[in-house]
């Protein structure tokens, strides 16, 4: 691991994987030329991050504004998403890693719905690292569904509107039990959201790099973590504070 500090590996791990279609575009290839290649690298970098330790990872994979793009394009990304599912499951048992998905997955395609199904059940009992791929997933759609489930607990007379609090958000969210991501990673030189985990990136730290997800490796995925381990998390309190541990 070099000049990583074990004991400070960030337990959760969030990507947004970000430039396979300029990747793509630059080589004079068709833009699906880079999901594909952008699909070998989450292999690796899912192998990559087993090996560092960390203990959740998610992979923001589809967006629902993705739905917006031209049907082949679309077609394509579930295509290598079914690939993925078919080819890793093996590897992913081995390894000890449990896949989870959060979205709007009853927009995908039903074949496309079984399989995810299956991966997550096939290994629902492992406990080495858990994956968890955002899928049809938007952080407004996300916070909508969590209102509907509160409003039906109000509606019910199951939950009082004045002892409505974060935790009863948190609560309706696609993987309540999920900690807040520690390290949001984004590839592709833009610096924005994109409608990723609103609720849960409150706190967490952010790192950018210009390099396209179809060229990032295990040694930038470590080049962000050394860079983490450098932050001071202050939550709001002064350095002081942190430091003296109160
Ligand atoms: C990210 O790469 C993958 C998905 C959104 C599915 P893009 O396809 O957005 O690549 P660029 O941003 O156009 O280069
Ligand atoms: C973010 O990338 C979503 C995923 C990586 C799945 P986009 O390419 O969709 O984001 P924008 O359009 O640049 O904000
Ligand atoms: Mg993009």
């Amino acid at each position: 691991m070099g000049r990583l500090e074990p004991a400070s590996i960030p337990r959760h791990v969030a990507i947004i994987p970000d430039g396979n279609g300029r990747w793509a575009e630059s080589r004079g290839l068709a833009r699906n030329e880079g999901h594909s290649r952008g699909t070998e690298v989450v292999r690796e970098i899912v192998r990559a991050a087993h090996e560092l330790g960390i203990k959740q990872l998610t992979i923001y994979a589809f967006s629902m504004e993705n739905w917006d793009r031209p049907q082949d394009e679309i077609d394509a990304i579930m295509g290598l998403l079914s690939r993925y599912i078919r080819h890793e499951t093996d590897e992913l048992e081995k390894n000890g890693v449990r896949v989870q998905t959060i979205g709007r997955l009853d927009m995908l395609s039903p074949k496309l719905q079984r399989a995810i199904r299956g991966l997550e059940k096939r290994t629902a009992g492992n406990d080495e690292m858990l994956l968890i791929f955002a899928l049809s997933y938007s952080g407004r759609s996300e916070l909508v569904d969590a209102m509907r489930g509160i409003a039906r607990e109000v509606e019910s007379g199951r939950l009082d509107p004045e002892a409505i609090e974060e935790k009863d958000i948190r609560e309706h969210l696609y993987a309540p039990d999920l900690p807040d991501p520690d390290l949001l990673i984004r590839t592709g030189v833009e610096h924005r959201i994109s409608n990723f985990m609103l609720w849960q990136l409150a706190y967490t730290e952010l790192w950018i790099t210009d390099a396209l997800w179809p060229d990032f490796t295990k040694r930038d995925l470590v080049d962000a973590i050394h860079a983490y381990q450098q932050r001071e998390r202050r939550f709001g309190r002064t350095g002081a504070q942190v430091r003296k541990g109160s």
